[in-house]
């Protein structure tokens, strides 16, 4: 799949744009600032229906208007495809899909697949937990067009735990025990959807991490809950070990004012050679494991779709040293790649690629 074209109105610091594309390398490049990373933001939003970034849609639409739109014109499933998506400063954003309104994002899920790579996300392995469960969620989001309603009606019952514990007048055991119901309910599905893409996504992992290490390296990982063994449990018998750890930590629970059981509490720990990345690898070595997770992404995109998904990579060339660039960019030759930089010396000359210098929320050149 490719994306033929791009149209913005009021994006970020964009007033207006349109911009064709190469389907294969298109570059971003200009200083600091410009609206780079903007574009990549736009497309990705245009791609699943929300940021990579951590962000409100609000923070989207360009200071002092009231709505932005994005439109993306693309090539998947053997057919020209249209996404029009608009947001909205007072009220939830519309989509279309070849002009057939959307009623839930996750109609969106499978149509234009794309893996981003920034820098924050070098540091995954040694950062919070939050970062982790962001990877796997988004990823997950993306093929799997149940999750993203069970990952949302999850948080929903976990916001309703979470303000009755901060009410002394409302919680009692009793109140609880309903949204327990409930979060255990969600969160079993939860669990057992990271857990088993966790899975898929480590095993070509530990290969592509095997590789680049040149065989001297044996990545691994562990889905981390707060039940010890989940492996043989059914999705009943995970929702019934999720209710008995909650009534245990229920006293714990209501002094903290907060919920502490639930998959929002998981982590994913990675392990070179059986030690835990986190504390032992260097950084170099903790920016291989995102660099093989980023490519088992796509390796597993590819698998579900059939198809090739885009790359966005922000910012992430001067990152890496010359072994990891050159591993990169020899593993993603035959996908639609969008790059940012400041400068294009890092980036190969490639056939056919499309360069474009951005200044100022303007897409000045086109090479
Ligand atoms: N809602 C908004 N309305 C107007 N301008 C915005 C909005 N959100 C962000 N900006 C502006 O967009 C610019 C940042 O764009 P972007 O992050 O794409 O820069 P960049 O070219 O990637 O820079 P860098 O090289 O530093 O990463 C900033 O000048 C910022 O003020
Ligand atoms: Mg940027």
């Amino acid at each position: 799949m490719y994306i033929k074209k791009l149209i913005l109105k009021n994006f970020r610091n964009y007033k207006a744009a349109e911009v064709c594309f190469s389907e294969s390398l298109n570059v971003f490049y200009g200083n600091n600032a410009q609206g780079k990373t903007n574009l990549l933001e736009a497309i990705f939003l245009g791609a699943i229906g929300k940021s990579f970034k951590p962000v409100s849609e609000k923070e989207i639409i360009k200071i002092g208007e009231k709505f932005s739109d994005i439109e993306l014109n693309y090539f998947s499933g053997g057919r020209d495809m249209t996404t029009k998506m608009r947001l909205f400063t007072e009220k939830k954003k519309t989509v279309s899909v070849n002009n057939v309104g959307l009623s839930r994002m996750s109609e969106l899920v499978g149509k234009l697949t794309v893996v981003i790579f920034t820098p924050e996300e070098l540091s995954l392995v040694k950062e919070g937990p939050g970062d982790r469960r962001r990877f796997l969620d988004m990823a997950i989001s993306q093929v799997r067009p149940g999750y993203m309603h069970i990952l949302s009606s999850y948080n929903k019952a976990l916001d309703q735990k979470n303000r009755l514990l901060k009410n002394e007048k409302m919680r009692s055991f009793e109140t609880l025990s309903v949204w327990n119901e409930q979060l255990a309910s969600f969160g079993a599905k939860v669990t057992e959807y990271r857990k088993s893409f966790a899975e898929r996504i480590i095993k070509k992992a530990s290969l592509l991490h095997s590789e680049i290490s040149g065989g001297k390296e044996e990545l691994t990982a562990k889905y981390k809950t707060i039940i010890s063994e989940i492996d043989n449990l059914r999705e009943n018998e995970l929702k019934n070990e999720l209710l008995t750890e909650m009534n245990k930590q229920a006293e714990r629970e209501i002094f903290l004012g907060q919920a502490v059981v639930g998959p929002h509490r998981d982590d994913i720990l990675f392990f070179i050679n059986g030690k835990s990345a986190k504390a032992f690898a260097s950084q170099g070595q903790q920016r291989t494991i995102v660099l093989a997770l980023k490519l088992a992404q796509k390796e597993l995109f590819l698998e579900e779709t059939d198809e090739e998904p885009v790359l966005l990579l922000d910012d992430i060339t001067g990152e890496l040293d010359i072994l990891r660039r050159e591993y990169l960019f020899s593993n993603i030759k035959d996908s639609q790649v969008f790059i940012t930089c400041t400068d294009t010396d890092r980036i190969d000359k490639a056939d056919g690629a499309k360069y474009f210098r951005i200044e100022n929320g303007t897409v000045c050149s086109e090479v």
